[in-house]
């Protein structure tokens, strides 16, 4: 049996930028246009005008500032409220995978390893842009990585289930290195024209490379272990999918071929689970939350982080304990965790402990717990 360690980590930032005031400023022209080309039935009560969403609300009960998205213009433009993607033609890099190739570069460059050191990638994320042939397998030939490569879906927990799964390769022998990326192109399944979620998701791509701890090179974070659980839950959801077209109303624009979520729900019943979670986790690693250095959690709430933490801890951690991106990224769903693990670490000490956490859709949560080293 081997040692699994993380060595590398990247992250892909899109360049173009939202802030809740450009988005709310869209959202409202939206919701102006719709009630002015509906006045008569809501005149008659035959309907209910939109309400305006507002930027107070949005930071008060998300936490989140702004997000980096593929495509600004389309989601902010009135009349299209979507990003507008250039259709690429088969022959060229999709567009995951040109995400996933940054972050993957980066990833590779910080664990001084090449796309020899490599025999395995997985494309963990909450959704594919395409069906087949897996997303991994582009970027597995992209980089020129041999082994093998497949997909994973786990929702927001893709990410740490991917690094379970690379961890456990790693440590019975049956690969030498893993690479798991998380590109979420989120801004493709948000709608953007409700009220309720519209605030709620950004685009990025993450990747970290895990091997042999004896393989290190630099500074790493050996994997003392990993847990998994899920819980089927319909509070987080989206119907789209393959059979879309033999369904009576077949392609139309329904409401819930995107993200749906009851995020009241979510909140009250995703807490409770996560922080007994690693609370168990840790338990029975012989440890206990206060021992924790660092805690990256899933980026989708920052009171839901709050309170996590506060019960993991045992008190309110500080700010460099548990740090939150989301305020800068918004919900990255799978790859949350991971910026905040690649952008708060390089500071930990020797022995230092810390513990990446995702949860979401499924429900399911994922914990990765770490010691670092160098
Ligand atoms: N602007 C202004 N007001 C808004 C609004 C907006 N964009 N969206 C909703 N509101 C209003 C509602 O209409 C409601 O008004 P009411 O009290 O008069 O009925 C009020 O604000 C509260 O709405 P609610 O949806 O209950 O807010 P919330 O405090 O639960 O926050 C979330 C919403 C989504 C931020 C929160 O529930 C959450 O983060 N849940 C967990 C999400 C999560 O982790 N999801 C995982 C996804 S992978």
């Amino acid at each position: 049996m081997h040692t699994p360690a993380i060595t590398g980590s990247g992250v892909f930032t899109p360049d173009e930028i939202i802030t809740n005031a450009e988005l709310v400023e869209a959202f409202n022209a939206y919701a102006d246009r719709k009630n002015a080309a509906n006045a008569e039935a809501i005149a008659a009560g035959e309907m209910a005008p939109m309400a305006h969403s507002s930027e107070q609300f949005i930071f008060k009960a998300s936490g989140i500032e702004r997000r980096h998205v593929m495509n600004k213009s389309g989601i902010l433009d009135p009349s299209v409220m979507h990003p507008l993607l250039r259709q690429r033609d088969d022959d060229e890099p999709s567009l995951m995978a040109e995400m996933a190739l940054d972050a993957a570069k980066k990833a590779l460059a910080q664990a001084g390893k090449g796309p020899e050191d490599i025999d395995l990638v997985i494309c963990a994320a909450s959704n594919m842009e395409r069906a087949y042939p897996a997303m991994a397998i582009e970027i597995q030939d992209l980089l020129g990585i041999k082994g093998f490569a497949f997909d994973m879906n786990v929702a927001c927990s893709s990410a740490t289930f991917g690094i379970q799964t690379a961890a456990d390769m790693v440590r019975s022998g049956s690969i030498r290195a893993a690479l798991v990326v998380n590109p979420e192109i989120c801004s493709g399944h948000l709608e953007w024209r409700d009220r309720d979620c519209h605030f709620i998701f950004g685009d990025v791509a993450t990747a970290t490379v895990i091997e042999r701890m004896e393989d290190a090179k630099g500074p790493f974070f050996e994997i003392l272990s990993t847990r998994c659980a899920t819980q089927f839950s319909n509070n987080i959801r989206n119907n789209n999918g393959f059979l879309r077209r033999s369904r009576p109303d077949g392609v139309a624009d329904r409401r819930d071929m995107q993200f749906m979520q009851n995020g009241r729900k979510v909140f009250k019943e995703v807490v409770p689970m996560v922080s007994t979670h690693i609370a168990e986790h840790m338990g029975d690693a012989g440890l206990q939350g206060a021992d924790l250095t660092r805690m990256w959690l899933h980026q989708a709430n920052k009171s839901m982080n709050d309170l996590i933490g506060k019960k993991v801890m045992g008190r309110t951690p500080e700010p460099q304990e548990q740090p939150n991106i989301l305020q800068e990224y918004a919900n990255t769903s799978s790859a949350g965790s991971i910026i905040a693990f690649a952008q708060n670490s390089d500071d930990m000490a020797e022995g230092d402990l810390g513990l990446i956490c995702s949860f979401g859709a499924g429900y399911s949560v994922g914990s990765v717990l770490l010691r670092r080293h160098g």
